[in-house]
């Protein structure tokens, strides 16, 4: 960035409302942020201007969401909105810009550290950025009330709190999240500590982010989003090719040795179940949270949007010379955006390749992979003040809205049955109940059976149980093998006639956070809600 970042009054104004978050030195002691002040009611007293020079931070980054072009094919280029930064104090390896793309950059930060990052808006509409999986206080989580307008600029202040792991961001305005996403925003925060440094799995060049999206581009190179309209919207939007890491042409030349790949499936709504292609099995060791107990083996990952995945892959397995391809396996059982599949684009639930890889001589000793991986703290279902009373969430359609207890997003709105206790852990369960049964080849009313990847800000939950209903129970198998439920998730896939229960915990904040599921056109369709938590 070369621009100065200007601080409008109305920013002046936010900043002063953060006073309250120097409380926030030590998230270990259990400070508690109540409430948030709200923008209209604080004052540039000079208490606050004081109390804000006291937060220092140890990493400052400018970061701005701006309109530019990528040379993604031949000929013409792509124009995308992309996220720009740069580091202004602390580590510069804080931030990192992927090359040729419009996804990223790359964040890269220690728990315990201190962030501030400014975020211009050079959009020509509104935007504000959520740190998707992040344990932060609710005025720096991005809720859509914070949206900032073209030209402004939101400072956000907080405390890495989260386990090492593969977290993300990206734009989160109310009813735009699924263009501006489409259209370029997306950024991958990659978190470490010292438990997992001791481990020494595969780092630097043998440690690769890999983020997988599906996008349309129209006969000009330019992104096409939604080309048939509101029924693409219900269904959600699927493109008709698959990008890694922004690219349409993306190889992984490898050496024949460990490596550590960390998937985001960071598309709009297409679901993945990722398989090599000669059957070798996939060795599992992170979830959305972070490391699991132990290595784990599936024969295929299934990755709903928003998830991550981290795979240990041993490049050894394979001669050197080897030409491997990760693919997307066949599943059934979606519904509309199956169907709409069938009308030229690719079905979720089709086969396709998702990743070349070459695979090369290796010129340095790899490493092993260890046996344990970390330590997780379980919830135990006895934790639950609710433990055979979940707090139920039916996720259905109801016409072309996809609702959440029959209710769509309001700005501020949170109902009695969506209000928790700071401290508190509890069962959810979300029920992704299907129309009466198997209605697949009934037309539109088979349509509505749709999957739903249900997502919580602000924490990270324990997946307890996933139940099925009998007439759902064989495009169900289509997937379930897939699934990695041992570790923490902040978003979990629930499939048409599943219900699937979480166990959570609402600590160290209060206030305003979101649910909400993660196909983004569903969520700009409204299903989404927030939750509070109180004191
Ligand atoms: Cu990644 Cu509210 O979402
Ligand atoms: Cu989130
Ligand atoms: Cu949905």
């Amino acid at each position: 960035m070369d621009k100065k970042i200007t601080i409008s009054r109305k920013d002046f104004l936010r900043l002063a409302g953060f006073g309250s978050l120097t409380l926030l030195s030590s998230l270990a002691a259990g400070s508690l942020i109540s409430g948030c002040v709200d923008a209209g009611e604080a004052d540039l007293s000079p208490t606050h201007k004081s109390s804000l020079s006291k937060w220092e931070p140890d990493v400052e980054i400018a970061l701005k969401a701006t309109l530019g072009e990528v040379q993604l094919f031949k000929q013409e280029a792509t124009r995308a909105w992309l996220y720009q930064g740069r580091v202004l104090s602390g580590d510069p390896a804080s931030l990192q810009h992927l090359p040729d793309t419009y996804v990223g950059p790359i964040l890269r930060f220690k728990v315990g550290q201190k962030v501030r990052i400014h975020f211009t808006n050079e959009l020509p509409e509104p935007t504000i950025i959520h740190w998707h999986g992040l344990h932060v206080p609710h005025e720096m989580d991005g809720h859509p009330k914070n949206v900032i307008d073209s030209g402004e600029t939101f400072i956000y202040e907080f405390q890495i709190a989260n386990r090492a792991g593969t977290y993300w961001f990206h734009p989160h305005p109310h009813g735009r999240t699924g263009p501006q996403v489409y259209y370029g925003l997306a950024g991958l925060m990659l978190i470490s500590d010292d438990e997992e440094s001791a481990l020494g799995l595969p780092s630097g060049e043998f440690d690769i982010p890999l983020i997988i999206q599906d996008r349309t581009f129209n006969e000009h190179n330019q992104f096409d989003y939604l080309p048939r309209g509101q029924f693409d919207r219900m269904a959600g939007f699927l493109g008709d090719q698959v990008l890694i890491n922004g690219r349409p042409d993306f190889e992984l030349s490898v050496q024949a040795r460990p490596y550590r790949l960390r998937l985001l499936n960071a598309s709009n709504s297409r679901i993945y179940k990722l398989a090599w292609e000669d059957g070798s099995p996939l060795t599992v060791i992170a979830t959305d949270g972070g490391l699991l107990e132990i290595p784990l083996q599936r024969d295929y990952v299934t990755l709903g949007p928003a998830e991550r995945v981290e795979l240990w892959v041993d490049f050894n397995h394979w001669v050197v010379g080897s030409k491997l391809r990760l693919q997307s396996l066949p599943f059934s059982g979606i519904g509309a955006s199956g169907m709409m599949g069938a009308g030229g684009s690719l079905a979720n639930g089709a086969s396709f390749d998702v990743l070349n890889v070459h695979v090369g001589r290796a010129t340095s000793e790899g490493e092993r992979l260890p046996d344990r991986l970390s330590e997780i703290q379980w919830y135990k279902p006895g934790d639950a003040v609710n433990p055979g009373q979940p707090r139920r969430f039916n996720l259905e359609m109801q016409g072309m809205r996809p609702t959440i207890n029959g209710r769509s997003f309001e700005m501020e709105a949170v109902a009695k049955d969506e209000v928790v206790k700071l401290n508190n852990v509890e069962v959810w369960e979300f029920a992704n109940r299907s129309n009466g049964g198997n209605l697949r080849g009934r037309g539109m009313m088979g349509g509505m059976n749709m999957p739903h990847p249900m997502h919580v800000h602000g924490l990270q939950f324990q997946v307890i149980d996933r139940q099925v209903e009998p007439d759902s129970m064989r495009d169900w198998e289509s997937v379930q093998h897939g699934y990695v439920d041992e570790g923490w998730k902040d978003s979990v896939l629930v499939m048409p006639g599943e219900r699937v229960k979480v166990l959570l915990k609402f600590e160290d904040f209060t206030g305003l956070y979101l649910y909400h599921c993660h196909n983004l056109e569903h969520e700009d369709l409204g299903m989404m809600r927030n939750y509070r938590i109180d004191p």
